[in-house]
């Protein structure tokens, strides 16, 4: 073996072979309870999972596909899937947020998800859309040009070699959906994940005495191939650094956008976000960590795991002529936790790339907003049963805490036209009160709000919105990445401090020619980001922050796309198989 390191249980990634050309790639998710090691500790945790791993399977498909997937819910708890940037053109029942779009699918039920993947390739993925499930139940939704799409495999940059799934998350050794309930019950946010993970596993940097094994993931590679890495964070609640010691990566897609080649050595990736990167296997043969440590945004900063979680990356074809079994894998330098300069700079580097066939941004706006984002402080809940202090963290959007309906979906309620007792259409356009947004030391009186709500924004089918999201710093100043269901969007401009007072020189420009095209945008720490989107899909579109703790305090609104003049652009009726609540 070339390289020192223990690894007494590692896995090789299944290769990624191209899928015969199929109009329909349909898939069985069996969800159900799965035992797995914990990570420093000894003995096993029961967590929920599909068909038996973490990370769940990956579905691969070629643009223009439909897929059907039959999820089976044989776990004890309540579970939907959603296909995080899947646009769901026509198929909104499919789009799977739990009381949004569906009802869950109860312990012993199922449900049949059938969607086209269209006008759209890249890196995405699916996961649990309930709780915080998400944690353990998730995976790749890889969609590759179709057949025929241009030279080699139809991809806008040099065919690669190789293709490599990279997931990032976080694991608890625990339950997370009891561990979420127990902290929401309490009003407090749930405590920091146990690891991090790539490719569900932790790498050998936990050096804790209990550990009998090291998992740790291994990407083999060939002296002088290119590999494109599909770099996921599924991660509930952390954004990353992620780096390779010796290499270098060019950005070639995000979120299942194109980009213009952006050469980096270094990843940042917010929760919800893919990046899409080649790197040439150009090193000396040997082998190299692959790793990742947190970007913490947060500015006063809560206590946070520090931990770096590793991968190798070994040349295999050199190994023997090189090989000197001493040798450890070379580390790569990672940034500090608080390295704003660095995700910012990753951040706005991204342009896309501008073909033919992308859509471009619109000029006119039908519908502009100015939309705070933040957390704030608020008296317990009810449902807060062991809320003791009689206060708490609440997330707002203008002020307004976002909760969930228990008894019938909002698409339903969409659909049927019975809006009354699940969402009113009051979402406001505006903060209910101007201030300095990202001052940090103004009285807290400023961030209390109302009980949670359900508002929506209304839309006419195929409005043009232009939103800004202005952080806040009531609580203290976070980057949140904000999340859209059902769309993608264009990112115009992002910057620090308040939106629009002149202080921002330059930055406030708007891109567009080439923005950035994105499901999710990490909004700048104590910052803002401006974004267009066309409401061109009707039905029920979630936005949300995709920190799961936020979400779970209201930090969301949802967005009422109204059908538009033909049989065609109108909401369809729900499936046959549709869940009830
Ligand atoms: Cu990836 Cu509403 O989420």
């Amino acid at each position: 073996m070339p390289c020192s390191w223990l690894t007494l249980v590692f896995a090789v990634l299944p290769s990624v072979a191209s899928v015969a050309q199929a109009a329909i790639v349909e898939h069985t998710f069996s969800v159900s309870t799965l035992s797995l090691p914990r990570v420093c500790q000894p003995g096993n945790v029961t967590v929920t999972a599909v068909n038996g791993r973490v990370p769940g399977p990956e579905i691969e498909a070629r643009e223009g596909d439909t897929l059907v997937v039959h999820v089976i819910n044989d776990s004890p708890y309540n579970v939907t899937v959603h296909w995080h940037g899947v646009f769901q053109r026509g198929t909104p029942w499919a789009d799977g947020p739990a009381m949004v779009t569906q009802c869950p699918i109860r312990a012993g039920h199922r449900y049949t998800y059938r969607f086209a993947v269209a006008g759209q390739e890249g890196t995405l993925w699916w996961h649990a859309h309930s709780s915080f499930m998400r944690s353990t139940v998730h995976g790749a939704l890889v969609i590759r040009p179709r057949r025929g799409a241009g030279a080699g495999d139809g991809y806008p940059f040099r065919t690669p070699d190789e293709e490599k799934t990279v997931l990032l998350g976080e694991w608890w050794n625990g339950d997370t959906v009891v561990l979420e309930n127990q902290a929401f019950s309490t009003g407090k946010t749930m405590r920091n994940a146990d690891a991090y993970t790539i490719n569900g596993m932790p790498g050998d940097l936990y050096g804790c005495p209990e550990m009998t094994n090291i998992r740790i993931a291994k990407f083999e590679v060939s002296r002088d191939k290119t590999y494109l890495l599909r770099i996921i964070n599924a991660a509930l609640n952390t954004a990353f650094f992620f780096k390779v010691a010796g290499h270098t990566f060019t950005v070639v897609a995000a979120d299942a956008s194109y980009t213009e080649p952006y050469e980096t050595d270094v990843v940042v990736i917010a929760p919800g976000q893919t990046v899409d990167a080649l790197m040439a296997a150009d090193a000396s043969p040997g082998c190299y960590y692959m790793a990742i440590s947190s970007y913490q945004s947060a500015n006063p900063s809560p206590p946070f795991n520090g931990n770096t979680s590793t991968a190798v990356v070994e040349y295999i074809d050199a190994a023997a002529a090189t090989s000197d079994p001493s040798r450890s894998p070379v580390f790569p330098t990672l940034p500090e936790p608080n390295d704003t300069f660095t995700a910012h700079q990753f951040y706005t580097s991204l342009t896309a790339l501008v073909r033919p066939s992308r859509l471009t941004v619109p000029l006119a706006v039908d519908t502009r907003m100015f939309v705070t984002v933040g957390l704030g402080f608020s008296f317990c809940q009810p449902t807060q049963t062991q809320c003791t202090s009689n206060q708490t963290v609440v997330a707002t959007m203008n002020n307004v805490s976002f909760t969930f309906p228990t008894t019938v979906s909002m698409l339903e309620a969409q659909y049927r036209n019975t809006p009354d007792g699940v969402y009113t259409r009051d979402f406001p356009d505006q903060p209910p009160v101007v201030f300095d947004y990202t001052n940090t030391s103004l009285p807290q009186a400023l961030s209390s709000t109302g009980s949670p709500s359900t508002k929506v924004k209304t839309l006419r089918y195929n409005a043009t919105v232009e939103m800004v999201l202005q952080n806040t710093a009531l609580v203290g100043r976070e980057s949140h990445p904000m999340h859209l269901h059902g769309f993608n969007f264009f990112v115009l401009a992002q910057g620090f401090g308040n939106y629009d007072d002149g202080d921002a020189a330059g930055e406030e420009k708007l891109n567009l020619v080439n923005p950035q095209e994105r499901n999710t945008i990490a909004v700048p720490t104590g910052g803002w980001a401006v974004i267009r989107f066309v409401a061109d899909n009707p039905g029920m579109w979630a936005m949300h922050c995709h920190i799961d703790a936020h979400l779970r305090i209201g930090l969301g609104m949802v967005f009422e796309v109204e059908s538009g003049p033909t049989p065609e652009t109108a909401l369809p009726p729900p499936p046959p198989d549709f869940p009830q609540c």
